[in-house]
Formats: C-alpha cells, structure tokens, sequence
C-alpha cells in the first residue's frame, strides 16, 4: 500500500445505523437515527450512543436516563432515513413513519419500535461531553428480539433479520458471510459445516 496523509476525521467504516427511541413522562416518544453507535463492555453489557447537544433527543435521554437501541432492516430502512433528517420538536416521528411504540419492562418511558427486529434497552451510566458530540453510556438492562428470528434452541439467527450498516453516507446491506470467529485456524470440516449454513 501507498499511503497518503490526510486529516483526521471519522473514517471509520462501516459502522452500525440504528434507531434511538426515547421519551420523558411528560413528552411524547421520539426516535433519533444514529450511526455513532458502538458496543463498550460485555460485563455488564455496555453500548454508548454519541448525540449532539442541539438534538431534540439530546435532553430526552438526559433526563430520563434511559434509552432504547433499535436494530435495522431493509424494510425500516426508509423510516430510520427519515428519523434522522426530522427532529421531534417539529414531529411525532412514530406517526410520521407509521411505526408503534412499545413499553419495555424496567424502563419508565423510553419505548421500543415494534416493527424493529431487535432491541437493546439501556439506562444511562455515564454521560460524556466530547466536543461535538455527547457519548452516552448506557448498561443494557434487557433486549427483545423478534421470534422469528430465534431457533428452538434460543440461538439468534442474524442472517434472517436482514441487518443494514452505515458506510460514509450510504446504507448497505449485510453481504453471505465471508468467514466466521476463528475460521482462520478452524479445521477444513468446520469451515465446511459452517460456511454451508
Ligand atoms: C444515517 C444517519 C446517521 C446519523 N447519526 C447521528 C449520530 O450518530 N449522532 C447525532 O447526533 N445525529 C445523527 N444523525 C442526525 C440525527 O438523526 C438528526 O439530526 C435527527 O433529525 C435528530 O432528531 P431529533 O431532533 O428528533 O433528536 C444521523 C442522521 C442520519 C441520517
């Protein structure tokens, strides 16, 4: 490779794109795109969201504590576009893409979208003010995921959710799996079997 030096930015590609949904007690829910996403910690399970302050979702989540990751499809793909260029001052972004709320268990406001194929749900633990952006960090209390998506043994089929990513303003689809964890030093009838699938 040649390299050639270029100013630091957020290259950083891809990365997730998912559908923050919040609310107050006393304001209607709203879901915020975000593609400054990323896992932290696995025990506790960790995640943080990075959401600038002049975001309507900035002070919903500081104040409640609390939020909710969505996951993303194909089919929500158009309503998480449109989440991210609509702020909840001016909409009610849940009737604005036809999509419902819906309670979690152990949060006190923040909804998940039903029509998400899988959700994270996080109280906030930390809060970090970066610059631009304000990381929150939040501990995944519970998760919900769509039944189809699980086999009889509760193992979570990802193929079937039809996952999308974020690369450097385009929305990507999830390609057949290249490899898996550990394949590089797996034996030839593994990789078979796995690569099968
Ligand atoms: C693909 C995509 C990714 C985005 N990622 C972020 C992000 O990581 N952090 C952020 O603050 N805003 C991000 N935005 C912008 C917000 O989603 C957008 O400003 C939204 O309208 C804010 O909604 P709200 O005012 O209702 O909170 C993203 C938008 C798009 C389309």
């Amino acid at each position: 490779m040649t390299f050639i030096s270029v100013k630091p930015g957020t290259l950083l590609s891809p990365t997730p794109v998912v559908m923050v949904s919040c609310a107050t007690v006393t304001q209607r829910p709203n879901i915020i795109t975000v593609a400054w996403a990323g896992t932290v910690n696995s025990d506790p399970p960790m995640l943080s969201v990075s959401i600038r302050p002049d975001r309507h979702s900035h002070d919903i989540i500081r104040d409640s504590g609390e939020f909710v990751v969505n996951l993303v499809n194909r089919e929500l793909l158009k309503a998480c576009d449109l989440c991210g260029v609509r702020s909840g001052r001016e909409y009610d972004k849940f009737s604005l893409c036809g999509l419902a709320p819906v309670p979690v268990s152990g949060l006190s406001s923040a909804p998940a979208i039903a029509q998400s194929p899988a959700y994270l749900a996080c109280r906030v633990k930390e809060t970090l003010s970066l610059g631009s952006h304000t990381m929150f960090l939040g501990e995944i209390v519970i998760m919900g995921i769509e039944e189809t998506l699980m086999d009889a043994a509760g193992k979570i089929d990802f193929h079937k959710a039809g996952l999308v990513a974020y690369s450097h303003g385009e929305y990507a689809g999830l390609t057949e799996p290249l490899g898996f964890f550990g394949f590089s030093v797996a034996r030839p009838e593994v990789i078979r079997r796995r690569m099968r699938k």
